[in-house]
Protein backbone atom coordinates (compact mmCIF):
# COMPACT_ATOMS: atom_id res chain seq x y z
CA UNK A 1 0.00 0.00 0.00
CA UNK A 2 1.21 3.52 -0.89
CA UNK A 3 2.32 5.35 2.56
CA UNK A 4 0.11 7.74 4.19
CA UNK A 5 0.27 11.48 3.32
CA UNK A 6 1.97 13.47 6.09
CA UNK A 7 -1.07 15.69 7.73
CA UNK A 8 0.16 18.71 9.53
CA UNK A 9 -2.49 20.63 11.62
CA UNK A 10 -0.81 24.14 12.54
CA UNK A 11 -3.58 25.86 14.55
CA UNK A 12 -1.87 29.20 15.28
CA UNK A 13 -0.43 31.73 13.53
CA UNK A 14 2.80 30.81 12.02
CA UNK A 15 5.42 32.92 9.68
CA UNK A 16 5.33 32.07 5.97
CA UNK A 17 8.70 30.52 5.59
CA UNK A 18 8.02 28.09 8.01
CA UNK A 19 4.74 27.22 6.32
CA UNK A 20 6.09 27.46 2.98
CA UNK A 21 8.58 24.64 3.71
CA UNK A 22 6.10 22.42 4.79
CA UNK A 23 4.35 22.75 1.59
CA UNK A 24 7.38 22.30 -0.53
CA UNK A 25 7.50 18.69 0.91
CA UNK A 26 4.30 18.36 -0.85
CA UNK A 27 2.95 17.60 3.04
CA UNK A 28 -0.98 18.12 3.72
CA UNK A 29 -0.57 21.38 5.74
CA UNK A 30 -3.96 22.90 7.64
CA UNK A 31 -3.97 26.17 9.05
CA UNK A 32 -7.77 25.96 10.54
CA UNK A 33 -8.46 29.97 11.55
CA UNK A 34 -7.79 30.63 14.97
CA UNK A 35 -8.60 29.99 17.80
CA UNK A 36 -9.76 25.99 17.55
CA UNK A 37 -11.43 25.35 20.81
CA UNK A 38 -10.37 22.60 22.82
CA UNK A 39 -12.78 20.20 21.40
CA UNK A 40 -12.59 21.17 18.23
CA UNK A 41 -8.71 20.27 18.53
CA UNK A 42 -9.37 17.05 19.99
CA UNK A 43 -11.95 16.05 17.43
CA UNK A 44 -9.29 16.94 14.91
CA UNK A 45 -5.87 15.87 16.02
CA UNK A 46 -6.53 12.13 14.97
CA UNK A 47 -6.10 12.76 11.61
CA UNK A 48 -2.64 14.57 12.08
CA UNK A 49 1.26 13.47 11.73
CA UNK A 50 1.79 17.00 13.23
CA UNK A 51 0.76 19.46 15.15
CA UNK A 52 2.69 23.22 15.36
CA UNK A 53 1.50 25.11 18.52
CA UNK A 54 2.83 28.46 19.58
CA UNK A 55 1.48 29.51 23.06
CA UNK A 56 -2.14 29.57 23.13
CA UNK A 57 -2.65 25.85 21.98
CA UNK A 58 -2.46 23.45 24.90
CA UNK A 59 -1.30 20.36 23.95
CA UNK A 60 -2.71 18.38 27.08
CA UNK A 61 -2.42 14.31 27.79
CA UNK A 62 -5.97 14.34 26.34
CA UNK A 63 -4.97 15.54 22.91
CA UNK A 64 -1.84 13.21 22.57
CA UNK A 65 -4.22 10.09 23.67
CA UNK A 66 -6.69 11.10 20.68
CA UNK A 67 -3.65 12.10 18.09
CA UNK A 68 -3.03 8.41 17.45
CA UNK A 69 -1.06 9.24 14.53
CA UNK A 70 0.85 12.14 15.93
CA UNK A 71 4.29 11.75 15.37
CA UNK A 72 5.84 15.27 16.49
CA UNK A 73 4.16 18.23 18.42
CA UNK A 74 6.45 21.38 17.85
CA UNK A 75 6.44 24.79 20.14
CA UNK A 76 7.59 27.52 18.19
CA UNK A 77 9.13 29.31 20.50
CA UNK A 78 11.47 28.27 23.43
CA UNK A 79 9.14 27.04 26.45
CA UNK A 80 7.33 24.17 25.90
CA UNK A 81 4.93 24.79 29.19
CA UNK A 82 1.98 24.18 27.24
CA UNK A 83 2.90 20.86 26.00
CA UNK A 84 2.30 17.97 28.63
CA UNK A 85 5.54 16.69 27.80
CA UNK A 86 5.51 13.34 29.90
CA UNK A 87 1.99 12.49 28.24
CA UNK A 88 3.86 12.98 24.96
CA UNK A 89 6.64 10.06 26.10
CA UNK A 90 3.95 7.90 27.05
CA UNK A 91 2.65 8.09 23.69
CA UNK A 92 6.20 8.05 21.97
CA UNK A 93 5.42 11.42 20.71
CA UNK A 94 8.44 13.51 20.09
CA UNK A 95 8.47 16.96 21.60
CA UNK A 96 10.53 19.72 19.55
CA UNK A 97 10.96 23.51 19.94
CA UNK A 98 13.41 26.50 19.22
CA UNK A 99 15.51 26.72 22.44
CA UNK A 100 17.84 30.07 20.41
CA UNK A 101 15.48 31.26 17.99
CA UNK A 102 13.88 34.26 19.78
CA UNK A 103 16.85 34.77 22.19
CA UNK A 104 17.74 37.84 20.84
CA UNK A 105 14.64 39.14 21.12
CA UNK A 106 13.60 38.62 24.61
CA UNK A 107 17.30 40.33 25.65
CA UNK A 108 16.09 43.28 24.03
CA UNK A 109 12.85 43.16 25.47
CA UNK A 110 15.00 42.79 28.09
CA UNK A 111 16.74 46.04 27.64
CA UNK A 112 13.79 47.87 26.60
CA UNK A 113 12.19 47.60 29.91
CA UNK A 114 15.53 48.38 31.81
CA UNK A 115 15.54 51.50 30.56
CA UNK A 116 11.53 52.12 30.58
CA UNK A 117 11.42 51.48 33.98
CA UNK A 118 14.74 53.65 34.38
CA UNK A 119 13.59 56.66 32.94
CA UNK A 120 9.51 56.24 33.57
CA UNK A 121 8.96 55.64 29.75
CA UNK A 122 5.37 53.89 30.84
CA UNK A 123 4.05 56.59 33.10
CA UNK A 124 5.08 59.72 31.59
CA UNK A 125 4.05 57.94 27.85
CA UNK A 126 0.25 57.71 29.53
CA UNK A 127 0.23 61.06 31.35
CA UNK A 128 1.25 62.65 27.76
CA UNK A 129 -1.37 61.22 26.13
CA UNK A 130 -3.82 62.03 29.21
CA UNK A 131 -2.41 65.79 28.38
CA UNK A 132 -0.37 66.10 31.67
CA UNK A 133 3.20 67.33 31.37
CA UNK A 134 4.62 65.31 34.44
CA UNK A 135 8.42 66.78 34.22
CA UNK A 136 9.09 67.11 37.90
CA UNK A 137 7.49 63.77 38.68
CA UNK A 138 9.70 61.81 36.79
CA UNK A 139 12.72 61.70 37.68
CA UNK A 140 15.06 59.08 36.70
CA UNK A 141 18.00 56.72 37.15
CA UNK A 142 21.17 56.67 35.10
CA UNK A 143 22.90 52.87 34.65
CA UNK A 144 21.59 50.90 31.89
CA UNK A 145 24.18 51.11 29.56
CA UNK A 146 27.84 49.90 30.56
CA UNK A 147 26.70 48.37 32.95
CA UNK A 148 28.63 45.57 35.59
CA UNK A 149 27.23 42.57 34.97
CA UNK A 150 27.36 39.91 37.65
CA UNK A 151 25.22 36.40 36.98
CA UNK A 152 24.10 33.38 38.90
CA UNK A 153 23.60 30.78 36.36
CA UNK A 154 24.09 27.16 38.10
CA UNK A 155 25.20 26.06 34.35
CA UNK A 156 27.45 28.59 33.42
CA UNK A 157 30.88 27.56 33.30
CA UNK A 158 34.36 30.93 34.61
CA UNK A 159 35.05 30.23 30.92
CA UNK A 160 32.20 31.55 29.37
CA UNK A 161 31.88 34.37 32.08
CA UNK A 162 35.12 35.56 31.30
CA UNK A 163 34.90 35.49 27.81
CA UNK A 164 31.40 37.45 27.83
CA UNK A 165 32.80 39.75 30.49
CA UNK A 166 30.03 39.47 33.33
CA UNK A 167 31.37 38.02 36.72
CA UNK A 168 30.00 34.57 37.90
CA UNK A 169 28.45 34.83 41.31
CA UNK A 170 27.69 31.06 43.53
CA UNK A 171 24.73 32.29 44.57
CA UNK A 172 21.67 34.40 44.01
CA UNK A 173 21.15 35.68 47.38
CA UNK A 174 24.75 37.31 47.42
CA UNK A 175 24.52 39.47 44.39
CA UNK A 176 21.14 40.82 45.23
CA UNK A 177 21.88 43.52 47.67
CA UNK A 178 24.60 44.67 45.54
CA UNK A 179 22.70 45.32 41.95
CA UNK A 180 20.52 47.88 41.02
CA UNK A 181 18.19 46.17 38.10
CA UNK A 182 17.79 42.71 38.39
CA UNK A 183 16.91 39.80 35.46
CA UNK A 184 15.97 36.41 35.77
CA UNK A 185 15.49 34.16 32.12
CA UNK A 186 14.83 30.96 33.28
CA UNK A 187 11.59 28.41 32.15
CA UNK A 188 9.31 27.95 35.37
CA UNK A 189 10.16 24.90 36.62
CA UNK A 190 9.54 23.33 40.68
CA UNK A 191 13.32 24.96 41.32
CA UNK A 192 12.61 28.00 39.99
CA UNK A 193 9.06 29.09 40.81
CA UNK A 194 9.12 31.66 43.43
CA UNK A 195 12.72 32.35 42.83
CA UNK A 196 12.53 35.95 43.85
CA UNK A 197 10.25 35.83 46.91
CA UNK A 198 10.06 38.35 49.96
CA UNK A 199 13.24 37.65 51.47
CA UNK A 200 15.34 37.89 48.14
CA UNK A 201 13.59 41.32 47.82
CA UNK A 202 13.71 42.77 51.24
CA UNK A 203 17.76 42.14 50.64
CA UNK A 204 17.43 44.95 47.87
CA UNK A 205 18.24 48.06 47.25
CA UNK A 206 15.63 50.40 47.82
CA UNK A 207 16.58 51.64 44.44
CA UNK A 208 16.84 48.38 43.18
CA UNK A 209 14.40 47.96 39.49
CA UNK A 210 12.89 44.31 38.36
CA UNK A 211 12.49 42.91 35.16
CA UNK A 212 10.81 39.39 34.16
CA UNK A 213 11.23 38.51 30.72
CA UNK A 214 11.31 34.56 31.26
CA UNK A 215 7.97 33.23 32.64
CA UNK A 216 5.47 34.59 35.47
CA UNK A 217 6.02 33.27 38.81
CA UNK A 218 9.46 33.30 38.41
CA UNK A 219 8.91 36.24 40.88
CA UNK A 220 6.23 35.36 44.11
CA UNK A 221 3.95 37.94 42.86
CA UNK A 222 2.31 38.66 45.76
CA UNK A 223 5.72 39.77 47.61
CA UNK A 224 7.05 41.54 44.63
CA UNK A 225 3.67 43.85 44.61
CA UNK A 226 4.17 44.23 48.77
CA UNK A 227 7.59 45.34 47.84
CA UNK A 228 6.68 47.97 45.54
CA UNK A 229 3.74 49.06 47.55
CA UNK A 230 5.79 49.28 50.56
CA UNK A 231 9.02 50.49 48.61
CA UNK A 232 11.45 47.78 49.11
CA UNK A 233 12.13 48.77 45.60
CA UNK A 234 11.71 51.18 43.13
CA UNK A 235 9.82 49.30 40.17
CA UNK A 236 9.40 46.66 37.82
CA UNK A 237 9.07 45.72 34.32
CA UNK A 238 7.17 42.99 33.42
CA UNK A 239 6.78 41.15 30.58
CA UNK A 240 4.75 38.17 31.73
CA UNK A 241 2.14 37.30 34.25
CA UNK A 242 0.84 33.79 35.97
CA UNK A 243 -2.12 33.94 34.32
CA UNK A 244 -2.53 35.51 30.85
CA UNK A 245 -3.53 37.88 30.25
CA UNK A 246 -3.99 38.57 34.17
CA UNK A 247 -7.51 37.92 35.08
CA UNK A 248 -9.15 41.11 36.40
CA UNK A 249 -8.64 41.47 39.92
CA UNK A 250 -5.61 39.29 40.51
CA UNK A 251 -2.27 40.05 42.39
CA UNK A 252 -0.83 39.73 38.24
CA UNK A 253 -3.48 42.64 37.13
CA UNK A 254 -2.53 45.24 40.06
CA UNK A 255 0.99 44.39 39.02
CA UNK A 256 -0.02 45.17 35.00
CA UNK A 257 -1.95 48.17 36.52
CA UNK A 258 0.22 49.32 38.95
CA UNK A 259 2.26 53.15 38.66
CA UNK A 260 5.92 51.82 39.48
CA UNK A 261 5.18 48.57 36.68
CA UNK A 262 5.80 49.04 33.26
CA UNK A 263 4.32 46.17 31.87
CA UNK A 264 3.90 44.84 28.24
CA UNK A 265 1.85 41.78 26.84
CA UNK A 266 4.13 38.95 26.84
CA UNK A 267 5.76 40.41 23.84
CA UNK A 268 9.43 39.28 24.52
CA UNK A 269 9.88 36.42 21.36
CA UNK A 270 7.36 39.27 19.51
CA UNK A 271 9.43 40.10 16.83
CA UNK A 272 9.27 39.68 12.71
CA UNK A 273 13.26 38.30 12.82
CA UNK A 274 12.23 35.94 15.67
CA UNK A 275 9.23 34.52 14.40
CA UNK A 276 10.77 33.86 11.32
CA UNK A 277 13.46 31.62 13.32
CA UNK A 278 11.21 29.53 15.01
CA UNK A 279 8.95 29.20 12.68
CA UNK A 280 12.06 27.79 10.50
CA UNK A 281 13.56 25.80 13.30
CA UNK A 282 10.42 23.83 14.10
CA UNK A 283 9.33 23.70 10.81
CA UNK A 284 12.60 22.09 9.72
CA UNK A 285 12.72 19.36 12.53
CA UNK A 286 8.95 18.63 12.04
CA UNK A 287 9.97 17.32 8.33
CA UNK A 288 13.20 15.58 9.15
CA UNK A 289 10.71 14.10 11.91
CA UNK A 290 8.06 13.23 9.28
CA UNK A 291 10.30 11.91 6.38
CA UNK A 292 11.75 9.50 8.79
CA UNK A 293 8.86 7.47 8.02
CA UNK A 294 5.60 7.12 8.55
CA UNK A 295 3.37 4.01 9.37
CA UNK A 296 1.93 2.78 5.69
CA UNK A 297 -2.12 2.70 5.42
CA UNK A 298 -3.48 -0.15 5.98
C1 LIG B 1 8.87 31.31 24.35
O1 LIG B 1 8.68 30.42 25.18
O2 LIG B 1 9.37 31.06 23.26
C2 LIG B 1 8.47 32.68 24.62
O3 LIG B 1 7.97 32.88 25.90
C3 LIG B 1 7.59 33.25 23.59
C4 LIG B 1 6.23 32.66 23.51
O4 LIG B 1 5.64 32.22 24.49
O5 LIG B 1 5.72 32.61 22.41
Amino acid sequence: PPPLLPRILVPEKLSPEGLALLRSTGFQVDTPAPPLSASDLLAQIPSYHALIVRSETKVTAAVLAAGTKLRVVARAGVGVDNIDVDAATQHGVIVVNSPSGNILAAAEHTIALLMATARNVGRADAGMKAGKWERGKLVGVEGGLGMRVMVFDPYASEAVAKEIGVQLRGELGGLLPEVDFLTVHTPLLASTANLVGEKELRGMKKTARVLNVARGGVYNEEALLTALEEGWIAGAGLDVFTTEPPVEGSVAARLAAHPKVVSTPHLGASTVEAAENVSMDVCTQVVEILKGGLPTAA
